[in-house]
């Protein structure tokens, strides 16, 4: 098994550079399906998501060449059948992207139903909503969803939810439909806004994403292009906590500030000093914390893709903060493992309350999602002792050289192959 082991207390110096964003990258790449010619994407992370969406569409018969680490040329060309078996798309949530990526090429789409990570409840209505209202129809069975639609034609369409996935879904879906489409309430997220780029790189007629109304006129056809995904905000904003934890005056490389602008303004607000360039930001961070109060919200609002990590940062902040996850129905899962090492956290349904302590210790804690392991790196480089990471495949869904980019700042990481599960007791 492998494990990542942390010892705490090194401060860290230097530049880190943030590779591709991750949701970025696993709408873009089934966007691929929709094109009439073959795309080059750059700036592609290397993480296992986009190795399971770049297995998916091989399997489905699509070419998918890596021109080198960060760069995949794909032909759709080859894809028979619109079909995407549970064997395929069981780990990852975004393999719902097929969805909309299959029917808006093939008027067709057989896909399992999507896993991802485990926080409550991650249901696809808003999208099967949008799909008929462009008039497909579906059926659930054999723990498949089977879309199809004669014809696609262009509609309102109103998401009763700010929903990342179903707005990415129903653009995909609607870019090749007759007419238009008007998605009302759309998700505003930074990846959202990459897709459109993407899309209209191939021709499409997408407007107004990142506000929350995108009108799409359909086209007949898509062409091949070359297209740079944007840097990972997420990401980003995981090695700012980090720095905030372990202290320290790191160069965050390779970012769009603006994308940025919500992380950066609680962790002022908590003390720490950041200077924003062009394309990167500068973390300074000396002393403790101080507490603060955070509300996860649809972007441009605080990401809740980074509530654990934010949430651990606040464990050894100086007082009392809140905590309140307002998108997910139960993203605390980690908060135990925090607890493991010393934190005081008390959870209410979705609000947590966070008591600083002085420090927290090392010990043996386990990834329970992709942002909760990140957050079991964050407060590892601020405890006293080591602690050992385990379940780390979640880690590495997301975060391409987590290991390499933290030790060249001065972190004392490393990844272990262990034959047991160490004794948590
Ligand atoms: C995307 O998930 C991201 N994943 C998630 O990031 C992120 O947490 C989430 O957006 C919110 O920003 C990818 O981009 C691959 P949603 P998604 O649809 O699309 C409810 C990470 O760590 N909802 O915006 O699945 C839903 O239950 C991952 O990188 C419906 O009710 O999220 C949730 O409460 C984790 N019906 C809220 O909307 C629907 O049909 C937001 O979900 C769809 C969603």
């Amino acid at each position: 098994m492998k494990k990542l082991v942390i010892t705490g207390g090194n401060r860290l110096h230097g530049t880190i550079k943030i590779s591709g964003a991750k949701n970025a990258a696993v709408a873009i790449i089934p966007a691929v399906i929709l094109s009439d010619g073959v795309c080059l994407l750059e700036n592609i992370p290397d993480i296992e998501d986009v190795n399971i969406i770049d297995e998916i569409l091989c399997k489905m018969g699509a070419s998918v060449r890596h021109i080198n680490k960060t760069s995949l040329e794909i032909d759709p060309s080859g894809i028979k059948e619109p079909v995407a078996t549970y064997d395929l798309v069981r780990h990852m949530r975004a393999s719902s992207y097929l969805m909309g990526a299959l029917l808006g090429k093939y008027l067709k789409a057989d896909v399992a139903l999507p896993g991802g990570c485990d926080f409550g409840v991650r249901p696809v209505d808003q999208h099967l909503k949008g799909f008929g209202i462009l008039g497909a129809t579906h059926c659930v069975a054999d723990d498949m969803i089977k879309i199809k639609a004669d014809k696609l034609v262009g509609n309102h369409i109103y998401l009763d939810v700010v929903s990342v996935g179903a707005t990415v879904n129903v653009m995909l879906a609607a870019v090749k439909a007759e007419g238009r489409t008007t998605i009302e309430n759309a998700a505003k997220e930074p990846h959202i806004v990459d897709l459109a780029n993407f899309l209209n790189s191939m021709g499409a007629d997408v407007r107004g994403a990142g506000t929350d109304v995108i009108k799409i006129n359909g086209v007949k056809t898509l062409r091949g292009t070359t297209y740079s995904i944007i840097p990972d905000q997420i990401e980003a904003g995981t090695y700012m906590a980090a720095v905030c934890s372990a202290g320290g005056d790191v160069l965050i490389q390779n970012v769009i500030p603006k994308h940025l602008e919500s992380i950066t303004a609680k962790l002022r607000e908590m003390g720490v000093t950041i200077e924003e360039f062009d394309d990167s930001v500068r973390v300074i961070c000396n002393g403790r914390l101080k507490r603060c109060n955070v509300t996860t919200m649809p972007h441009p609002g605080f990401p809740t893709d980074m509530q654990p990590q934010i949430a651990a940062l606040l464990t050894t902040a100086d007082g009392m903060s809140m905590v309140n996850e307002a998108v997910w129905d139960n993203r605390f899962r980690y908060v135990d493992e925090l607890r493991r090492m010393g934190a005081d956290i008390t959870v209410d349904d979705s609000l947590a309350i966070v008591r600083g302590v002085e420090v927290l210790t090392g010990t043996p804690v386990k990834a329970t999602d992709l942002r909760a392991g990140a957050a079991m790196i964050v407060a590892a480089l601020g405890a006293r002792g080591t602690t050992y990471i385990e379940d780390i495949r979640h880690i590495e869904r997301g975060y391409e050289d987590v290991v390499g980019k933290l030790s060249a700042v001065g972190a004392d990481i490393k990844l272990i192959e262990t034959d047991d599960s160490i004794n948590r007791n």
